[in-house]
C-alpha cells in the first residue's frame, strides 16, 4: 500500500513526541494502519533551532507548500492564526485534519466541523482535552444515544500542579507556575490557564458535544485562579478542603433566566475526602452524569508532551485506518501485534 503523507504544522512540547513516534514506531503504526505512515514535512517559526531527534530536512516555514498533497494535516502549533486558516485549506483540499487545538476549536466549533462535512474527510480532536484521557469520543459517540446531564472536572493540569504544589510542597503561585511551564504543561501564553480561558475552551467543547448545542467560549462564566494565595491555600487545607480549578457545564431545568445549558469554570473548595479531591500534579479527571449510563468517571494524565502525542496519534491512526479501509467498513483491519497470544496455561 502507498504511504500515507502526513504534514505536521508545529513541533513544539507536543509536536516534536508525535514526530518522534511516528519517525520511531514507523513499522507498528504502519502494521495497525494497512499502510505505511510518512511524514513529509513539519512546519515551524524558526526552522534554524536546534531540535534534538528530528530530521531537520523536514523542517520548513512554508506551511501552505507542507499541506498542499499532504494526506493527514496534524495542527500542533496552536492559537488561533495562521492555524484556522491552514486547517481550513487543508479540510478542503481533502486532507483529514488532527488538532489539540482547543483555543480554536472553542472559537470555531462548528465553522470547521462543517468544513469537515462538506470536504467529507474527518477533524479529530482527541488531545484537545484533558490530554491523554479519551474523553471526546466517549462523550461525542459513545453516550451519543443517552442523555447527558452534567459534567464536572479537573481539565486543565497545569492549574491543578500549580494548586496542589502550593498545597503539597508549600511552593509559592509563581515558583509552581514556573516549574509547570518547565515540565510543558502550560499554554505558549499561560496567562490561558491561570485565567481558566483554557478550561474554558475545553468546557465549551465538552458542552457542544454532550448538549449538542453550539457553545462557545464567550458562553462559559471564567474565574481563574490568579488570585489564589498560599495562605488560602493553607487556609482551606487546615479546615478540611482543597482548592480546585473546576469545569461544571450542565442541564439547568430552571433559573431567573429560564431552563437551559450552563457552564463556568471556577476555583472550588473541595472537602478533603472528595474523589476529585485526589487529583494531584498535572492529572485531570472528569464525572459525567448520564440518563440511563448513570455516573462515569475518566482519569489521566491531562498536560504534557508525551500523554498529549498519546491522544494525538490515536486519532491519527483512526484517520490513516478510515483513508486505507475507505468503504470497506472498521472491521477488516489488518490484525498485527507486536506479541504472540500466549497458551491459556502459559
Ligand atoms: P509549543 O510548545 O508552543 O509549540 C508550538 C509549535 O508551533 C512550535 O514548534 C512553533 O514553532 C510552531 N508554531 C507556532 N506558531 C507558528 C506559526 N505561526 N507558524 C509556524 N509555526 C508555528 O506548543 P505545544 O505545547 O506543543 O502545544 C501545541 C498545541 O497543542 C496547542 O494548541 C496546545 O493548546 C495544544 N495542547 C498542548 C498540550 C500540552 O500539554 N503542551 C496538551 C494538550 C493540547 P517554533 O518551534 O519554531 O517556535
Ligand atoms: N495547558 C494545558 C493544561 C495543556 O495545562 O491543561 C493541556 O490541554
Amino acid at each position: 500500500m502507498q504511504a500515507l503523507k502526513v504534514a505536521m504544522l508545529g513541533c513544539g512540547v507536543v509536536g516534536t513526541e508525535v514526530a518522534a513516534r511516528i519517525q520511531n514506531r514507523a513499522e507498528g503504526l504502519a502494521e495497525r494502519i494497512g499502510a505505511p505512515l510518512e511524514l513529509s514535512a513539519i512546519v515551524v517559526r524558526d526552522a534554524s533551532k536546534a531540535r534534538p531527534g528530528i530530521d531537520e530536512k523536514l523542517l520548513t516555514t512554508d506551511a501552505e507548500a507542507a499541506i498542499a498533497g499532504a494526506d493527514i494535516v496534524v495542527e500542533l502549533m496552536g492559537g488561533i492564526e495562521p492555524a484556522r486558516s491552514l486547517i481550513t485549506a487543508a479540510l478542503r483540499q481533502g486532507s483529514s485534519v488532527v488538532t489539540a487545538n482547543k483555543a480554536l476549536l472553542a472559537a470555531s466549533y462548528g465553522e470547521l466541523m462543517s468544513a469537515a462535512d462538506a470536504a467529507g474527510v474527518r477533524l479529530e480532536h482527541e488531545a484537545a482535552v484533558a490530554g491523554a484521557i479519551p474523553i471526546i469520543r466517549p462523550v461525542g459517540d459513545s453516550l451519543a444515544g443517552d442523555r447527558i446531564e452534567r459534567i464536572m472536572g479537573i481539565v486543565n493540569g497545569t492549574t491543578n500542579y500549580i494548586l496542589d504544589q502550593m498545597d503539597s510542597e508549600g511552593w509559592d503561585f509563581d515558583q509552581a507556575l514556573t516549574a509547570a511551564q518547565g515540565l510543558g504543561y502550560a499554554e505558549a501564553d499561560p496567562t490561558a490557564d491561570i485565567g481558566g480561558h483554557d478550561a474554558a475552551a475545553k468546557a465549551a467543547i465538552l458542552s457542544s458535544l454532550a448538549f449538542h448545542a453550539p457553545v462557545s467560549i464567550d458562553d462559559v462564566h471564567v474565574e481563574g485562579i490568579e488570585d489564589v494565595t498560599a495562605e488560602m491555600v493553607e487556609t482551606a487545607r487546615d479546615q478540611g478542603f482543597v482548592i480546585k480549578l473546576l469545569a461544571v457545564c450542565e442541564r439547568v431545568a430552571s433559573s431567573p433566566a429560564g431552563a437551559g445549558l450552563s457552564a463556568r469554570v471556577y476555583p472550588a473548595l473541595l472537602d478533603q475526602g472528595h474523589a476529585l479531591a485526589s487529583v494531584r500534579g498535572a492529572f485531570n479527571a472528569v464525572f459525567i452524569e448520564a440518563e440511563a449510563a448513570g455516573e462515569l468517571m475518566f482519569y489521566g494524565q491531562g498536560a504534557g508532551g508525551a500523554p498529549t502525542a498519546s491522544a494525538v496519534l490515536g486519532d491519527l491512526v483512526s484517520v490513516a485506518r478510515r483513508k486505507v479501509l475507505g468503504g470497506r467498513g472498521q472491521y477488516e483491519r489488518p490484525f498485527h501485534e507486536d506479541y504472540p497470544i500466549l497458551p491459556i496455561s502459559a
